[in-house]
């Protein structure tokens, strides 16, 4: 008889999710973990300490931009990095803790170690060969550096080593407009760093809502970033005092470079398999280093499930949350399932940006006709009393039956906001089924109800 009914390799938000709703579901779970601490890249060097950095940055911010116009006078506060890098620490350890004592409290067993899996139903941790009915990969994902690039995460960093940098920068250059770079070129932009971001493609965040990735690109370089987009890096070189890093412009092909105290190399990330033993099981590989699953989770080897980052999908950590619920769902004999036309996406920067569903683009292509009701934060009095007015939400309808298509933010709160947006379209609601519900005044999430109203007979402030 095997020794668990599900083992899960890796502890981050697709992983400990899984194994935490598996054990609340009756199944004996062990989840194997590396790390000296659980909770993966989200908590230990993504999500969670980027925000606190986030967090910390735009304070800092706040007394230089606004302190004063609200009548708060004094002092300009000055920034003890160890103290922060203290807090951003703290924050990562209460999470992770957090997680240890949910799986203390739901009985799941920690088998602490790197897995591999030596034949179907056999997970090796260290010397030590264990036994289960099903095994999750739960592997997550690394940083994708570029060919050629080496990263000593001191000077040529990924975002790992851009959180734990020896001192704020005099100057970095950020290879890659997504996710990472801007919200780790903000941070150290709000720390006086001069932060250059160098794009491939000829506009920020690729697949956005291309009237949001311009009026981003506005607001981040009104507050110092500055970009070069449409150019295609080819080699970064270590200096004496940082690195150089070349680039060639793709409308005239002429080269150029930068050269700065740090390199962050934001290019993307890729499944992290290594080490498993897929191959040797004859594990069927998707695109781009993936493992392909089909729309249970389960691989080509019997009793062999994959989430997260490790198969296709948007690498985010609720997508690998809900993966890790629906995956234990399933192994419990229930009907679990993933939305993922409903998978929001959040950029944490000041204003934030957060979108769901469809794009204006997505829709021409298919030749889906839509209406468009747009609400500038502008009009909303709780953004304008606190210096939060820039941006706007962006609510997309199918023109004939006005159900909701999509929603894109870029305004304070939009990573919250956008939710509102997420159970109506779960729900199949139209727009008017948001522009008739009623939203306490003042909140920002008028602006979400203002742009429900733009798509039938118009909004009232604006
Ligand atoms: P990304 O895929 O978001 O962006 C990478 C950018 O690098 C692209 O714009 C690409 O065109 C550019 N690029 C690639 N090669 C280049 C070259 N040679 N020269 C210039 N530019 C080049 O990847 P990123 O920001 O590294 O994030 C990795 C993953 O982590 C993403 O899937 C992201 O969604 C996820 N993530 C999500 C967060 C969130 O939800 N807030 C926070 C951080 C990461």
């Amino acid at each position: 008889m095997a020794e668990f009914d599900v083992i899960i390799i890796g502890a981050g938000p697709g992983g400990y999710v899984g194994a935490i709703r598996a054990a609340q579901l009756g199944l004996k779970v062990a989840c194997v973990e590396g790390r000296e601490t659980l909770g993966g890249t989200c908590l230990n060097v993504g999500c969670i300490p980027s925000k606190a950095m986030l967090h910390a940055t735009h304070m800092l911010h706040e007394t230089h931009e606004n302190f004063e116009k609200m009548g708060l006078m004094g002092a300009q506060p000055t920034v003890d990095w160890q103290k922060m890098q203290a807090y951003k620490a703290d924050v990562v350890s209460g999470n992770t803790k957090g997680i240890e004592f949910l799986f203390k409290k739901n009985k799941v067993t920690w088998l602490k170690g790197w897995a591999s899996i030596p034949a179907p139903g056999q997970v090796k941790v260290g010397d030590e060969v264990h036994t289960a009915k099903n095994i999750v990969i739960a592997t997550g994902s690394e940083a994708s550096t570029l060919p050629g690039v080496e990263i000593d995460e001191t000077t040529v960093v990924t975002s790992t080593g851009a959180l734990t940098l020896a001192n704020p920068p005099k100057s970095m250059v950020v290879i890659g407009a997504g996710v990472i770079g801007l919200e780790m070129g903000s941070v150290y932009a709000r720390l006086g760093t001069q932060v250059t971001v160098v794009e491939y493609l000829d506009a920020i965040t690729p697949g956005m809502d291309a009237e949001v990735a311009k009026t981003f690109q506005r607001i981040l370089t009104k507050q110092g970033l500055k970009f070069v987009l449409g150019a295609a890096v080819q080699s970064v070189t270590r200096t004496a005092s940082g690195a150089t890093v070349s680039y060639k412009l793709k409308k005239n092909d002429s080269e150029a470079s930068l050269e700065a105290e740090i390199v962050l190399v934001a290019t993307g990330r890729k499944p992290y398999t290594q080490g498993l033993g897929l191959e040797a099981l004859g594990v069927e590989m998707g695109p781009r280093g993936t493992v392909k699953t089909d729309d249970h989770f389960r691989t080509n080897v019997p009793g062999l499930y994959a989430i997260g980052d490790a198969i296709a999908g948007p690498m985010l950590a609720h997508k690998a949350e809900d993966e890790g619920m629906a995956v234990a769902e399933i192994l419990a004999g229930k009907h679990g399932h993933v939305n993922y036309g409903v998978i929001p996406g959040v950029i944490y920067t000041t204003p934030e940006v957060a979108n769901v569903g469809q794009t204006e683009e997505q829709l021409k292509e298919e030749g889906r006709a839509y209406k468009v009701g747009k609400f500038p934060f502008m009009g909303n009095a709780r953004a304008k009393a606190v210096f939060q007015a820039e941006g706007f939400v962006k609510l997309i309808a199918d023109a004939q039956t006005d159900r909701i298509l999509g929603c894109h933010i870029i305004g304070p709160a939009a990573g919250d906001l956008i939710h509102e947006v997420c159970v109506a379209m779960e729900f199949g609601a139209s727009a008017q089924d948001l522009a008739l519900t009623c939203h306490a005044h003042p909140t920002w999430s008028e602006a979400v109800r203002e742009a429900a109203l733009a798509c039938g007979d118009g909004p009232i402030h604006a």
